[in-house]
């Protein structure tokens, strides 16, 4: 069964303070739990077109292959002897061709208990100001259709819709159409 975990964001009870929250370049001990939120989607949401739980080590090849101008951060919550990893995003190469080097594509996920307090704006405006530093010229996501939360949060931060695919997914039984967003820098 398909549940998607995002109906009830707006109404989720348990506000999260800001402070609560850091966001940090990602590390390597990191990856499981970054793992671990992005599997949850590919069985349980239309956010990715993945079908098949990614392993430890799929991830940890995709963050080798990231470099300083393709940042991953985290968004952690501070416990007073740890941290827990709640949220993840990244600027992705969008094509390896080197005329390409200047636009990036970016992912944003949050563990999905952690909806509606703000995080996934503040990942995206990590992000943004680091891409921004980095010296990119523009910024690209790739959005399933269906998935108005994250049209949304990509709005708001200045994306706009650029192209729309027709039914180039195959999911939960249905075809599914992606957007691209673009924001200048
Ligand atoms: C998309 C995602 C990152 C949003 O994170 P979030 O912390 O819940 O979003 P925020 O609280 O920062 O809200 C940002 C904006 O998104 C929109 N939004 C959030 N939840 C929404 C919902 N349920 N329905 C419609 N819009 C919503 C609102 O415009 C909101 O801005 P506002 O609060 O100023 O009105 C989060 O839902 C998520 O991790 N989803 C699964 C993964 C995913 O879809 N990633 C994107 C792939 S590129």
């Amino acid at each position: 069964m398909v549940v998607e975990p995002f109906a009830d964001t707006k109404m989720n009870p348990t506000p999260i303070t800001r402070s609560e929250i850091a966001i940090r370049p990602a590390r390597e001990p990191d990856l499981s739990a970054i793992s671990d939120i992005y599997n949850y989607y590919v069985d349980h949401s239309t956010c990715t077109y993945g079908m098949v739980h990614e392993t430890l080590a799929e991830r940890q090849a995709w963050f080798a292959s990231h470099d300083p101008q393709h940042p991953v951060i985290v968004a952690v919550r501070n416990h007073p002897a740890d941290e827990e990893i709640i949220g993840w995003g990244a600027l992705n190469v969008f094509n390896k061709r080197c005329a390409y080097k200047s636009t990036v594509e970016n992912s944003v996920y949050l563990r999905h208990d952690m909806h509606g307090h703000g995080l996934g704006t503040r990942l995206m405006e990590e992000l943004i100001r680091l891409a921004q530093i980095i010296g990119h010229h523009t910024i690209i996501a790739g959005i399933s259709a269906d998935q108005a939360p994250s049209v949304a949060l990509h709005a708001k931060l200045g994306f706009v819709k650029v192209a729309e695919l027709r039914e180039v997914g195959y999911k939960f039984g249905r075809w599914l159409d992606v957007i691209y967003m673009q924001r200048m820098l």
